[in-house]
């Protein structure tokens, strides 16, 4: 688990360049599925041919990430969110443009009491503007780099949000033996920019029923906004979020499911946050959609915390759901 989430985290996935983790997981899934292509947009899709229900799973291959917007005389460069950065988690961390150069996303001493994304900029140690020109570009997006690590029955690493959604879909895809239905697996782009990847896709494939696996906030630490989900209880089966309310039917099955197999489960309902299952449940005459997550703690943090319990809870399920 550990080595393949790592090789995913270390790719470089700033909504809107996704391809480097499109390539790995191609690569990964190749001799489970009947065909891959991608679409326009760069979503992977991944089919199993099947009689039975179209089903459609999800994963966002993007993450949160900076883009240069221009660097001033001295060579310090500006930067906006791709997607919700918050500067308060993500300031002191080093960076990695997708070229590879370098550098540490920092502010002015003065700055730090109320960070404002406006207050930050990356520093690649060049002299001057020409010097950071000529080696970033305008536009580049850059990611945040951190230590993948295991931790009790933790693992700890940037871009768990949702590279770890994408490993649970790689292995269902490993390990799903009988199943009737026609399984469509999308790694999806730009979902941390507004669900924009699941909705081409969904509307290409029109299925019968999708399903997200992405994370969840957890509620478990000290000082942040309680929520129904905790880490090491299990794989949290939606119920809703702001983009999307789960179809009843769905989120019994799912319970039904986990109880039956003995898979620990607990309930994700959250006020805020969106999933790729809000673009595709709007599709068509309407599409019956659940979702699988996985808690994690710092959420948009650059350094995000999973317990592996519920990773492994919930390729169970995924599984056992498409098996059914
Ligand atoms: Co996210
Ligand atoms: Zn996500």
């Amino acid at each position: 688990m550990i080595n393949e989430i790592r090789e995913l985290v270390r790719l470089s996935g700033v909504s809107g360049n996704e391809a480097a983790v499109a390539e790995y997981i191609k690569g990964q899934i190749l001799p489970y599925v009947d065909k891959v292509y991608d679409d326009a947009l760069g979503n992977l899709v991944a089919i199993r041919k099947g009689e039975g229900p179209k089903v459609m799973l999800m994963a966002h291959m993007d993450e949160i990430g900076l883009v240069a917007t221009f660097a001033d005389e001295k060579g310090f460069i500006r930067v906006a969110a791709a997607g919700g950065v918050d500067p308060r988690t993500t300031i002191g961390r080093p960076v990695q443009f997708e070229n590879g150069v370098m550098g540490v996303f920092t502010c002015g001493s003065k700055a730090m009491k109320e960070l404002k994304l406006g207050d930050c900029f990356i520093d690649i140690g060049a002299k001057s503007r020409e010097e950071a020109l000529r080696r970033i570009e305008i536009g580049m997006t850059a990611c945040f780099l951190s230590e993948t690590f295991e931790t009790g029955n933790c693992i700890v690493s940037n871009a768990l949000d949702n590279r770890v959604g994408c490993y649970c879909l790689m292995e269902t895809l490993r390990r799903i033996k009988n199943t009737t239905c026609e399984v469509y697996a999308v790694f999806t782009v730009q979902e941390e920019v507004g669900l924009r990847g699941a909705k081409v896709s969904g509307f290409e494939i029109s299925p019968d029923v999708a399903i997200a696996v992405d994370v969840t906030l957890s509620g478990d630490y000290p000082d942040t906004a309680e929520t129904a989900a905790a880490l090491g209880k299990g794989t949290a089966i939606k119920i809703r979020d702001r983009s999307a309310i789960c179809s009843r039917e769905i989120v019994e099955d799912l319970e039904n499911l986990a109880a039956r197999k003995g898979i620990s489960a607990q309930r994700d309902v959250l006020s805020g946050g969106g999933t790729d299952i809000g673009s595709v449940q709007l599709l068509g005459k309407g599409v019956q959609v659940g979702g699988l997550s996985i808690p994690i703690r710092y959420c948009h943090s650059a350094i995000e915390m999973a317990d592996r319990g519920d990773v492994e809870a919930t390729i169970g399920l995924l599984t056992a759901y498409l098996e059914k």
